[in-house]
C-alpha cells in the first residue's frame, strides 16, 4: 500500500511533471518550432509544405537547453529532488513481477527504436530525396541577360567604361583592362573583344557577391568546403565536377539560387536544405551575375537548353 501513496504523489509531483514536460517540448521543437518557421519563411501560409531549413539541429538544441533548465529546476530544491527520485527507488524495491518485466522490456524497446533510427529493419529510406528536381516551367527556360547581353547592354557597357563608371585597376581581369585601354585610345570596338569584357566585367561583379554571400558555405572556389559548411544537415553543393551546376541549364541554378531550400518540393527534401532564399537578399541581375561567376569559378559550363528532350 506504502507504493500505492507513493505512486499517486510521485504522478502529481515532480516525477510526474516530468514525465508531461519532457514529450510536450520534444513535440514543440520536433513539430511546431519548424512549421512556424516553415510558415515565417514562405509566403504559403495556409499549407504546412514548407518546413523551416535546418529545423533538425536548431530543434535538438531548443530541447537540450530546455531540458537543461529543467533539471536545474529539479535540482535546484533538495526538497523537489527527493521527491523526483523516491518514486525511483520505490520502483527498484518494488517486490513484483512487473518490475522485472519493465526492466526487461524497456531496455528492449530503447535497442529496437535506436536500432530503426540508425535505418536498420530494411525498408526504402523515408527521406530519400532527388538530388534535382525539376524546376517550375517558368524557370527552366530563361537565359541569363549577362551571358547574352543585347545590344543595349554592350552600348551602355561602353558608355560606362569611357565614363570611367566603371572602374579599371590593378585587380581588374586582364581582358577589361585590355577593352578599356583600346576603347580610350579610341579604337574601334571589335564585338568579339567587347562581349568578352563585359562577360569579365560581369563575372567580377559576381565573384564579390559571391564571396560575401555564397564563400560561408559554398567555399572560395566553389567546392563546398566554406567555414560554414560542417553545421549544414545536407552538405552545400560542390560546384566543381559533373553533378551539380554543371548537369543543369541557367535557368534552373537561377530558380535555386532565388527561392533557396524552402521552395524546394518535397521530393527535393526542402526539410533537409538550408540553402538560403536569396531572393529576399538580391536583385535578380545579382543572382544572374553571381551565376557567371559560380561557373567561372568552379570552371564549369552551364548546360545548353537545346541539348534537352534531344532536339
Ligand atoms: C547557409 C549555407 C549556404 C549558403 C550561404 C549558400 N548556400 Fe547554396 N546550398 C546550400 C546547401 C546546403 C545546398 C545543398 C542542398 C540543396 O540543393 O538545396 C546548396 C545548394 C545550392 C545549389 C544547387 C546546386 C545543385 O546542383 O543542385 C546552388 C546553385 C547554390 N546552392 C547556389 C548558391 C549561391 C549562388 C549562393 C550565394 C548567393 C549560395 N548557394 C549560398 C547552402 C548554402
Amino acid at each position: 500500500m506504502a507504493e500505492q501513496g507513493g505512486l499517486k504523489s510521485a504522478v502529481r509531483g515532480p516525477l510526474g511533471r516530468t514525465l508531461l514536460f519532457v514529450p510536450a517540448v520534444w513535440l514543440a521543437t520536433r513539430y511546431a518550432l519548424p512549421l512556424l518557421g516553415g510558415w515565417l519563411a514562405s509566403d504559403d501560409w495556409f499549407s504546412m509544405k514548407h518546413n523551416l531549413a535546418s529545423a533538425g539541429l536548431e530543434g535538438t538544441l531548443y530541447f537540450a537547453l530546455a531540458l537543461l533548465g529543467w533539471s536545474c529546476w529539479l535540482a535546484y530544491n533538495e526538497q523537489r529532488w527527493q521527491q523526483f527520485l523516491a518514486p525511483v527507488w520505490e520502483f527498484f524495491a518494488w517486490k513484483h513481477p512487473l518490475r522485472a518485466a519493465i526492466l526487461v522490456v524497456s531496455p528492449l524497446a530503447a535497442g529496437a527504436m535506436a536500432l530503426a533510427a540508425a535505418g536498420g529493419g530494411g525498408g526504402p529510406d523515408m527521406f530519400n530525396a532527388i538530388r534535382h528536381p525539376t524546376p517550375p516551367d517558368a524557370f527552366s527556360h530563361m537565359e541569363n541577360p549577362f551571358r547574352h547581353p543585347t545590344a543595349d547592354m554592350l552600348e551602355q557597357f561602353d558608355a560606362q567604361l569611357s565614363s570611367g563608371e566603371i572602374v579599371v585597376n590593378a585587380s581588374t581581369e586582364d581582358e577589361l583592362v585590355a577593352y578599356a585601354g583600346v576603347l580610350a585610345a579610341g579604337g574601334v570596338s571589335n564585338d568579339a573583344d567587347r562581349r568578352r569584357a563585359f562577360e569579365r566585367h560581369s563575372i567580377e561583379q559576381g565573384r564579390e557577391l559571391f564571396m560575401v554571400n555564397c564563400r560561408p558555405c559554398h567555399g572560395t572556389k566553389g567546392m563546398g568546403d566554406g567555414p560554414m559548411a560542417a553545421a549544414q544537415t545536407r552538405s552545400p553543393a560542390d560546384f566543381t565536377g559533373v553533378e551539380t551546376i554543371a548537369t543543369l541549364v541557367e535557368g534552373a541554378v537561377f530558380w535555386r539560387v532565388k527561392e533557396g531550400g524552402v521552395k524546394l518540393p518535397r521530393e527535393g527534401g526542402p526539410w533537409e536544405s538550408a540553402m538560403p532564399r536569396w531572393e529576399l537578399d538580391l536583385s535578380d541581375d545579382e543572382i544572374w551575375k553571381i551565376i557567371m561567376a559560380e561557373y567561372d569559378l568552379a570552371g564549369n559550363a552551364p548546360r545548353e537548353p537545346e541539348k534537352l528532350g534531344g532536339h
